[in-house]
């Protein structure tokens, strides 16, 4: 499992200062589109340039044509990874692989199965069905297009790890149990155990007094975990 640190801070400035300071560090960066609308991409070539894997989160919700030439431009940043949603269809998910099959860098491409901040009734809200469910069928969609690993809770991870291959990434990582907007959240440890390959936290790490004694602790639990594995 790997430490994923979302950038969400108010500017694309703080957000580099931040990781500048972790240079070095075994730790990915996760840029979301209010970063990236305050940084532009080259926020995310500067990430790239201090050596880091970077996720750009932009979770696109389109029709097809037009998420495959926005899935194209991204590629053309050098991400590591971008994020989709599965909620956008199969035929989507399914032209976002091709074209980026057709780029020089080819980055992985992740879907959303169900937002981290959706508890049970908001999925029925939206999606008429429960979690587990829904985001088992995005899961499954997901796969079937060709997506290289899906977003999804500590909740879904061990169910859906039985039932697609891929990426794990896992958003709602929590150090402790301070109530916010996210309601499927878990632990470093519960994230290891269900198999979580990114660990994605914001908040606990950069709105923290000190982010980076937040971070480095982060990194040696993660060790210790993976140690244990
Ligand atoms: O601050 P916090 O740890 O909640 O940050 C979680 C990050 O992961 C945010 O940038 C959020 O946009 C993103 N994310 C999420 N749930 C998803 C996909 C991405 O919380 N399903």
């Amino acid at each position: 499992m790997k430490l994923c640190i979302a950038l969400d801070l108010p500017t694309m400035g703080e957000n580099l200062f931040l990781a500048k300071q972790l240079e070095g560090r075994d730790v990915a960066f996760k840029v979301g589109f209010k970063a990236f609308l305050d940084g532009g991409h080259q926020s995310v070539t500067r990430l790239k340039e201090m050596g880091f894997e970077v996720c750009l989160d932009l979770k696109l919700y389109d029709i097809p044509n037009t998420m495959a030439e926005a899935a194209k431009t991204i590629a053309g940043f050098g991400v590591d990874m971008f994020t989709i949603h599965a909620s956008a269809g199969r035929s989507a998910m399914e032209a976002v692989a091709s074209a980026v099959d057709t780029c020089f860098h080819r980055p992985k491409i992740l879907a959303v199965t169900v937002l981290t901040s959706f508890s049970n009734d908001e999925c029925y809200e939206i999606y008429e069905g429960d979690v587990a469910d829904k985001a088992e069928y995005f899961a499954v969609q997901a796969r079937r297009a060709g997506m290289d690993g899906i977003v999804c809770s500590v909740h879904e991870c061990e169910f859906l790890r039985e039932m697609v291959s891929g990426i794990l990434f896992v958003p709602g990582i929590r150090l402790n149990d301070t109530p916010d907007d996210q309601a499927r959240k878990g632990s470093l440890e519960v994230a290891s155990k269900v198999g979580a390959d990114y660990a994605v936290m914001g908040r606990p790490i950069y709105m923290d007094e000190n982010p980076l004694i937040k971070a480095d602790w982060a990194l040696r639990e993660i060790a210790r975990l993976n140690d244990e594995l």
